[in-house]
């Protein structure tokens, strides 16, 4: 293999300038040419193509979002555009494809590989909701950002003595508030994985005022219900004046961790590996503290878990 592209796509991640660096450098140092393709499948179906090089990812392990941007593609969506974006690829002598991304560029990876073209899959998305490995590319950088945020908020909200619901992101995956609402020590947790009972919050902003506790931070992972009549209601409810921050692509930004640069690092440079064996439909994962890599079908068709100790643990400690 003589010639490979790069791409991001979906919503970006800290991390993803990580992974970039290391595929251009891996497939350089192994006599390789790589182009990189901006705006994720947006930018395939327009020909927006560059010749990389070792100085086009310098500088970049520690910033957040993506160099070569990212996009969604409806048109990429259907067979006729992926057939236009394979060709697209072809055109160029491009042979072998990395993707970047969630779920959805997943799809499109694996379409693309249907059509000969060898593409393996890097997790990137801040949401964790990729079932077939335990974290990917930008999860932990947004646990800092909302951890960071959820600390800010307990402050001002115990001067005031106030309540406040923090919606967070996730698309239909509760790890992001789960995961940052148990390191940032909030109150009550609520997620699409469980059934949530506004009674049971309560009573518990109820017990806490007794024992002296001034604020009660709630941490909602979006799509799970509105945060405004949800504080409304615990505010008729309790007494307890309850606020709303939704923290918004706020989530999305920022320097990525050294967890998130290790992750696109290793992951970036095993793909072209990957590649060089002339392997294809492949998704890298990271699972028990290893590289692993499974079927790109696999990768879409299985479950995120959702941690239920984790879940408990966080209820358990905020009594
Ligand atoms: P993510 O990759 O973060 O899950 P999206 O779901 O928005 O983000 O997907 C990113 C892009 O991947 C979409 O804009 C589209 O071009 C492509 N894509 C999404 N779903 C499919 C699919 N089922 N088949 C082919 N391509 C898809
Ligand atoms: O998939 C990442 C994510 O940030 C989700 O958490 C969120 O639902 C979505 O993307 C937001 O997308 P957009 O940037 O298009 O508003």
């Amino acid at each position: 293999m003589n010639t490979i592209g790069i791409l991001t796509s979906g919503g970006d991640a800290p991390g993803m300038n990580s992974a970039i660096r290391a595929a251009v450098r891996t497939a350089l140092n192994n006599g390789m040419r790589i182009k990189g393709i901006r705006n994720g499948y947006d930018g395939l179906m327009h020909g927006d193509i560059y010749e990389m090089n070792v100085s086009s990812v310098a500088d970049i392990i520690h910033k957040g979002g993506t160099i070569l941007g990212t996009a969604r593609s409806l048109e990429f969506k259907d067979r006729e555009g992926q057939e236009r974006g394979a060709q697209i690829l072809k055109d160029y002598g491009i042979e072998g494809l990395i993707v970047i991304g969630g779920d959805g560029s997943f799809k499109g990876a694996k379409a693309l590989s249907d059509l000969g073209i060898k593409t393996i899959g890097i997790p990137g998305t801040i949401d964790n909701d990729m079932g077939y490995t335990d974290y990917t590319i930008g999860f932990f950088t947004a646990i800092e950002t909302v951890s960071d945020a959820i600390g800010k908020l307990r402050d001002t909200s115990s001067s005031h003595g106030r309540a406040v619901v923090i919606e967070v992101m996730g698309r239909h995956c509760g790890d992001l508030a789960l995961y940052s609402g148990l390191a940032g020590g909030g109150e009550s947790i609520i997620v699409p994985e469980h059934e949530f009972s506004l009674d049971d919050i309560v009573e518990k902003m109820e017990h806490g005022r007794k024992r002296g506790k001034l604020h009660h931070l709630i941490t909602l992972a979006e799509g799970v219900g509105d945060p405004y009549s949800i504080a409304t209601e615990l505010e008729e409810r309790t007494g307890i004046e309850t606020k709303v921050t939704v923290l918004g692509h706020v989530q999305r930004g920022g320097s990525p961790s050294a967890v998130d640069r290790l992750l696109g690092s290793t992951m970036g440079a095993r793909a072209v590996e990957l590649l060089l064996e002339e392997q294809t439909n492949l998704a890298i994962g990271f699972v028990d503290g290893k590289l692993i890599e499974v079927s790109i079908d696999e990768a879409v068709s299985k479950k995120s878990q959702f941690s239920e100790n984790l879940y408990a643990l966080a209820n358990n400690l905020s009594k």
